[in-house]
């Protein structure tokens, strides 16, 4: 079956429009809602019609403003690393490490479940690419070589998976073996660790090189690289993604700047996270299907990518919309409803969602 978009009419909420039907949207990963919140709206509008709508440059020309430096200050700060460059999407950050950093003669080490935005720029940039076993330090620590240079590479929360690293652990293992550390928080920052300080909450050990990206909890899209002086001055000089992308807008760093205040102000977003995640494994947790995690990603895994497709069609025509996610995405024979949460849905929404799989479960 060929990969198509789905139009949605109402933007990204936790409920939208499409076709003249409305859904239940399971599937997105705005998971403290902060996509369709008043407040940052009300912000963001507020700082375009000040600072109008684009930048016009890559940061080294002119696309570089007060509001970015504001922003880089801000998330140093709360993440504790010297210096952020921002980037458009993650996707982009993601590449723009590697291709820097590596070529040939170089090794990789990544999580076999890594995302594909750093599986694929492993693959193109020259440099001996192993995949470790999924969160088996053991196996990293046999794959390290001392006389190389080496970056190893995981992710806080594992997308499709919902499960955590054990980063204080991993960077460890880095430092102990003479390998540059780096952590994709793509779906960690906001949600996880105290405060929702993300990978940096949960470790007392700080990886070299933390990438997050703003199109998860912060609502919004982009993405940022964090890291020491040296190591930005020389992405400043080479991260062919920074210098010659057109960085996002001023109005869209002050949006950026008040979603992090936000994330660091508004404790109910996380406990209502943590009330829905509670509800969710309460009226599941006996189901074949059903798979523990601590976070907002909620995999549904079937197994038969036949069958998945089945279920995910079953709950669209009952106006729940999650996303069926198939080989070769995820390993073989792990066919999955990926469900996301967010607080902006209701407890009756959460319930809903619960009937729906509990009865095709029991049906079998
Ligand atoms: C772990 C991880 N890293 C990076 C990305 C890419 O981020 P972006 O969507 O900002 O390009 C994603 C996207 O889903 C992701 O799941």
């Amino acid at each position: 079956m060929l990969r198509s978009v789905q139009i949605l009419e109402s933007g990204n909420q936790s409920v939208f429009h499409k076709d003249g039907q409305s859904f239940l949207n399971f599937s997105s990963n705005d998971y403290l809602g902060l996509a369709s919140s008043s407040e940052l709206k009300h912000s963001y509008q507020q700082a375009i019609a000040e600072l109008g709508v684009g930048s016009g440059a890559s940061p080294l020309v002119t696309g570089y403003s007060a509001q970015h430096e504001s922003l880089k200050s801000a998330l140093t700060e709360w993440l504790g690393f010297d210096t952020a460059l921002f980037f458009s999407s993650g996707y982009a950050a993601n590449q723009a490490l590697l291709l820097t950093l590596l070529s040939k003669g170089d090794l990789l080490l990544q999580d076999r479940l890594n995302h594909a935005s750093l599986m694929e720029a492993g693959a193109l940039c020259g440099a001996d690419m192993k995949r470790f076993r999924h969160n088996d330090l053991a196996h990293l620590k046999s794959l390290a070589r001392a006389e190389r240079s080496t970056l190893a590479v995981t992710e806080s929360v594992f997308s499709m998976d919902g499960d955590l690293s054990d980063i204080e652990a991993f960077v460890g293992v880095c430092q102990t073996y003479g390998m540059l550390s780096m952590v994709d928080d793509a779906h960690g920052l906001g949600v996880i660790g105290d405060n929702g300080l993300g990978a940096c909450g949960i470790s007392e050990l700080k990886p070299d090189l933390l990438v997050v990206t703003f199109g998860k909890a912060f609502g919004l899209n982009g993405a940022a690289i964090l890291c020491s002086e040296e190591m930005g001055q020389y992405l400043t000089q080479f991260a062919r993604h920074y210098v010659y992308s057109t960085a996002f807008s001023a109005a869209h760093a002050c949006a950026l700047s008040h979603a992090l205040t936000m994330i660091q102000t508004q404790h109910w977003r996380r406990e209502k996270l943590l009330e829905l995640s509670a509800e969710f494994d309460e009226s599941l947790s006996g189901c074949a299907e059903y798979i523990s995690t601590t976070t907002p990603i909620k995999p549904w895994i079937i197994g038969d990518a036949t069958r998945t497709l089945t279920l995910c069609t079953s709950l669209r025509k009952q106006g729940v919309w999650t996303t069926a996610i198939r080989p070769p995405t995820v390993p073989k024979e792990s066919a999955r409803l990926r469900i996301t949460l967010s607080a902006s849905h209701h407890h009756q929404d959460v319930l809903m969602l619960a009937n729906q799989l509990k009865r095709f479960s029991e049906e079998g």
